[in-house]
């Protein structure tokens, strides 16, 4: 914690600041938009690699972060922001660049506490995000930002965590707070761009075998409070990785029931899904089809040899740490997991190594399209300060997994 932190330490100060920047927002909203300065992509990665810059400077750690919400996850989304907003056709160029700085730092605020305490606070993760960069901005020029890009940024970046419900908080210090939903959609009814496209970033690494099971996997060396559309539920390893079908349907406080219920929102028809359209489709239906095929895979239980258990678990950890998070404390929490697993019992075990191998066959053919991308930019936007000064590295599958994997299976 650091002077930048007072916001943290007394939650009353941070909600009224959230509530002012929310109030200036939609005043903004309502007015007519004109023109922007004119914006690309390239403007947007400097921009984030200058605040990232700033951050690491100002003492921030991002090994430290939650190891769902960290260096992996960042670096993913950047790499996401340059597979999506290609051909987006009726976003303006403003909305595009703030949606892909928000998309890529709408998760900073977990420099400061994990993302599941949140449900003791009315600043949680996306609150804290946004006020931290709020911070920074108030300080620096950021190559011309405009006062109206700072407010879409700040607003998108506080409002990606798409609640549905109003949720009333005991805080921290002792005060009860109401929370609603964000505002999201103009008078017209149309969406507030950058706090979509935000959300597209962030929900591209969830509707994702390739990632996202890694992401929920990783935490469970410890007991976790985890969100439901019902409100928060205790998170225990074992409930979690049981693959156990009632009537087809996983048991619902399974990490697969969860992925279930991701998986039957990547449409159209859904409250997350409703403004999908152009790129955002493709991808979105191209993951959400690996998911279904992954439960397939995992219910049915292939029998492995003790030596292939070995192999493909190993490959796991491996790809946990090196991949998913490259911090050395993903590596603790992935070696401890891999005891855990053994205690797990046989047909549990056996459908889970079935699903790892498919989830690290996925990452291998995500990773060949991501690299595709990345290979075509100048090498300049391939560094994220604090992180990795070429996040290929981060990308490519690890030598430690990869061999193995593409030679067996
Ligand atoms: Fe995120």
């Amino acid at each position: 914690m650091n002077k930048y932190s007072d916001f943290m330490k007394n939650e009353g100060v941070g909600w009224e600041r959230i509530k002012k920047l929310k109030v200036d927002f939609m005043r903004m909203v309502e007015t007519k938009e004109k023109d922007g300065v004119g914006r690309d992509l390239h403007q947007a990665a400097i921009a984030v690699q200058n605040i990232l810059q700033v951050i690491k400077e100002a003492g921030f750690d991002f090994t430290g972060m939650s190891v769902t919400h960290g260096t992996g996850h960042i670096v993913r989304n950047y790499a996401h922001c340059w597979l999506l907003f290609e051909n987006l056709e009726g976003i303006s160029s403003e909305d595009l660049f703030c949606g892909f700085i928000a998309g890529c730092l709408h998760d900073i605020g977990c420099l400061f506490f994990d993302r599941y305490s949140e449900h003791r606070h009315v600043i949680r993760h996306a609150e804290a995000s946004a006020l931290l960069l709020q911070e920074f901005f108030g300080e620096k020029q950021f190559n011309g930002l405009t006062e109206r890009e700072k407010k879409k940024i700040l607003y998108a970046v506080s409002a990606h965590t798409h609640y549905l419900n109003d949720v009333v908080v005991n805080c921290s210090d002792g005060e009860r707070r109401a929370t609603n939903p964000y505002i999201d959609v103009n008078n017209s009814g149309k969406p507030i761009w950058p706090v979509w496209l935000a959300r597209w970033i962030d929900r591209l690494d969830i509707n994702s075998p390739q990632a996202y099971p890694a992401r929920l996997y990783l935490p469970l060396v410890k007991s976790r409070v985890d969100y439901k559309q019902e409100g928060f539920y205790e998170v225990e390893y074992h409930d979690y990785m049981s693959i156990t079908e009632t009537h087809g349907v996983f048991g619902d406080r399974s990490m697969a029931y969860s992925l279930n219920q991701i998986a039957d929102t990547q449409n159209n028809n859904s409250p997350y899904g409703k403004f999908d359209f152009g790129k955002m489709i493709e991808l979105r239906d191209k993951y959400r089809d690996w998911y279904y095929e992954f439960f397939e895979i995992i219910k049915l239980r292939r029998i492995f040899s003790l030596k292939e258990k070995e192999m493909i678990l190993g490959s796991w950890t491996n790809y946990l740490w090196h991949n998913i998070e490259p911090t050395e404390k993903a590596r603790k929490y992935a070696e401890e997991l891999e005891k855990e697993f053994n205690k797990l019992d046989e047909n549990t075990q056996s459908g889970w190594l079935s699903g790892f191998v498919f989830m690290l066959r996925k990452y291998v053919e995500w990773s060949e399209m991501t690299l595709g991308r990345l290979n075509s930019l100048p090498s300049e936007f391939l560094k994220l300060p604090g992180m990795s000064e070429d996040i290929r590295e981060i990308i490519k599958p690890h030598a430690d997994w990869i061999l193995y994997i593409e030679n067996n299976f």
